[in-house]
Parts: C-alpha cells; sequence; structure tokens
C-alpha cells in the first residue's frame, strides 16, 4: 500500500519541480496536489506526472475548510507538504489581503484539520517557508535558525505569522511539524512575473531591462532541485518543532545577476545588431522596504543531515536561461 501525502500549492514554481522529483525519489507515495490555481499556478508545469497512477491534482483553496475536511476523509492522509502561498513581494504590497488570508488562514485551515483528524497519529506536517521572515542583514552575517524574526514586506509578515502558528501547533496540541525556511530559488517553470524571467522576457522583447534601486541588493540563491532534496530529507528525517534553512551558499548582487544572464543570452541569442543585451539595463525606483541583504547559514541542515547544494551557480544559471530561453523559440 503506497503512503498518500498532501501537497498543497504544487502547480506553482517550486511544487511543479518537486512533486515529479519526490516521486522519481520515493516511489512509495501516491501524492494529492490541491492547488487553487491562481495566476500563479500553472499545470503545464506537471505535464511529466499527468496520467501517474500515483498522482492525483484537486483544484481548490486551501482556506476552504469543508474542501480540506473531505480530502482528509476521503483519502487516509499521511504527510503533509505546503507550498501554497501568495508569494510575490511587490504584490503583497499593492494588495497585502490575499497574502493574509492564504498565508495566514489557508496555514491555519489546513493545520487544523490536519490536528482534529490525525488524533493519536504521528504523521508529518512539513511548513515551506522564506528566509525573508527574518528580516535584512547588514554587510555581513548570515540568518540562522535562531535569528529573531523582523519580517519587512506583507509577504515576509504573512510567512511568518503562519511559521509561528505552526510552531505553536507543535508545542500546544505536540503536533509533528517541521519548517524550512529557504533563500531565492531560481530554475526552470518559474511564473513571468520572478526576476529571472522578467529579465529574460525583457531582453528578447528589446524592452528596458528593469533593476530596482541601484542593483545593489544581495540574494542567496538556491537551484530549485537543491531545494527538492533538501524538503525530502527535512519530511523524512528532519526532527520534529525544529526549523531548518535551507541556502545555496551564493550571495549574489542582483545587478551582477541581470549581467551575468544578459551575457548567457548574448551566446545563445545574439542581438540582431550584435550590442550586448546589458544596454538594455535601466535601474528603476527602488520597491518600498526592500531588504538589502539576504544570505543563508545552512550548516544545520548540512551537519544534522547531511544535505549539501549540488549545483554551482555559474552552471546552475545556464541550465535555467536556456530552458527559458526554449520557451521563447517561436
Ligand atoms: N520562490 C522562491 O524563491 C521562494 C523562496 C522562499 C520561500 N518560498 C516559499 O515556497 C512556497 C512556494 O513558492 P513558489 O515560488 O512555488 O510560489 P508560486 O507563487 O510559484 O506558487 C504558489 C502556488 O500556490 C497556489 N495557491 C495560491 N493560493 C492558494 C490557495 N489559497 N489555495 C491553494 N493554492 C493556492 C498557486 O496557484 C500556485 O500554484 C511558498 O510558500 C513560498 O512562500 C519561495
Amino acid at each position: 500500500m503506497k503512503k498518500t501525502i498532501l501537497v498543497t500549492g504544487g502547480a506553482g514554481f517550486i511544487g511543479s519541480n518537486f512533486i515529479p522529483y519526490f516521486l522519481r525519489s520515493n516511489p512509495e507515495y501516491h501524492i494529492i496536489n490541491l492547488d487553487k490555481l491562481t495566476y500563479a499556478g500553472n499545470l503545464q508545469n506537471l505535464t511529466e506526472v499527468e496520467g501517474n497512477p500515483s498522482y492525483l491534482f484537486v483544484q481548490g483553496d486551501i482556506c476552504d475548510r469543508p474542501l480540506i475536511e473531505k480530502i482528509f476523509h476521503d483519502f487516509d492522509i499521511q504527510g503533509v507538504i505546503h507550498f501554497a502561498a501568495e508569494s510575490h513581494v511587490d504584490n503583497s504590497i499593492s494588495g497585502p489581503g490575499e497574502f493574509i488570508r492564504t498565508n495566514v488562514n489557508g496555514t491555519f485551515t489546513l493545520l487544523d484539520v490536519a490536528r482534529i483528524n490525525w488524533k493519536g497519529r504521528n504523521h508529518r506536517f512539513h511548513h515551506i517557508s522564506t528566509d525573508e521572515v527574518y528580516g535584512t542583514l547588514g554587510e555581513t552575517g548570515l540568518f540562522t535558525e535562531t535569528t529573531p524574526y523582523a519580517p519587512n514586506s506583507p509577504y515576509s509578515a504573512s510567512k511568518a505569522s503562519s511559521d509561528m502558528i505552526v510552531r505553536a501547533y507543535h508545542h500546544t496540541y505536540g503536533m509533528n511539524v517541521v519548517t524550512t525556511n529557504c533563500s531565492n530559488n531560481y530554475g526552470p517553470k518559474q511564473h513571468n512575473e520572478k526576476l529571472i524571467p522578467t529579465i529574460i522576457r525583457k531582453a528578447l522583447a528589446g524592452e528596458k531591462i528593469p533593476v530596482y534601486g541601484d542593483g545593489k541588493n544581495i540574494r542567496d540563491w538556491l537551484y530549485v532541485e537543491d531545494h527538492c532534496t533538501g524538503i525530502d530529507l527535512v519530511f523524512h528525517k528532519g526532527q520534529s518543532g525544529e526549523t531548518y534553512n535551507i541556502g545555496g551558499r551564493n550571495e549574489k548582487v542582483n545587478i551582477d545577476i541581470v549581467k551575468e544572464i544578459c551575457s548567457i543570452i548574448d551566446e545563445n541569442r545574439p542581438r540582431a545588431d550584435k550590442k550586448p543585451y546589458s544596454d538594455q539595463i535601466a535601474f528603476v525606483t527602488d520597491r518600498p522596504g526592500h531588504d538589502k541583504r539576504y544570505a543563508i547559514d545552512a550548516a544545520k541542515i548540512e551537519n544534522d543531515l547531511g544535505w549539501k547544494a549540488r549545483e554551482n551557480f555559474e552552471s546552475g544559471i545556464k541550465k535555467t536561461v536556456e530552458w527559458y530561453l526554449k520557451l521563447h523559440t517561436n
């Protein structure tokens, strides 16, 4: 008998990389993917698991309690891996309400239904979160699991709130929970609105490539498949009640990423006039409250669970850009 787990938000960027990976690596599981299919969800990203008997897609909202109860009633759910979220910081600035609804109320609804259904059983709830809950760093230092939370955007505040509810369900009800806080993911299947797909799309369209502020913000980049291996490991081997930071030890200044991507496109798809795509870079007004620097100390997951990021940034970004270029073939 296969073990059934509920994955939420599996049609999004990370979830749609995770599901095929997880089914390949763990054939003993059956996955139910619950996704509302907001603008960020795309079933085209899951064609490789379509028709797989170990996979079932359910369209629905994580805030819809009767639906979550029905899923737990109809299936013997033996674990939850919770990706579903509103995830784009800019959208959280223009419309924070949906972030509070999905990220806070939705996480609460899932946890609470799991708690009631799992009484007396030790099934695991794995919450996927972000390094943005820790706020911003100065020029030095790294986020560890004990860094105090200091979220600065409505997005990170909603994720921090959900992390706290998960924590409370462990301490109050003894639920078997783990939380992973990861850095910026990159790789195939990311929505058009995010940084890397935007750079490529604008470059190829001959438009200005927008870079916030002075372009000096620093992010720590994690190849999405490395994130998937980290989640797999923590889901199976992490200690209940613990949090684990997952990061690729790839700190990059935003403007350098943009230039690197431009030069990969220069090689693969040169401009008709042979000028570099970096000529299209245009600095635009900074995002309000834009955090300066994020960087993760991944020592805990590396030392306690033996995880290591396999992809180096140079090869990872090349693979990623080439993947998006194929989408823009015609
Ligand atoms: N992408 C990153 O770099 C990154 C970094 C750190 C943490 N995270 C976290 O990882 C998780 C996945 O991120 P992502 O980049 O794949 O996000 P995404 O925006 O690409 O995908 C989110 C998915 O959740 C679904 N969804 C949204 N609201 C829903 C709801 N109410 N009910 C059911 N489904 C809903 C969407 O349809 C979409 O398929 C999120 O929790 C995010 O906070 C992402």
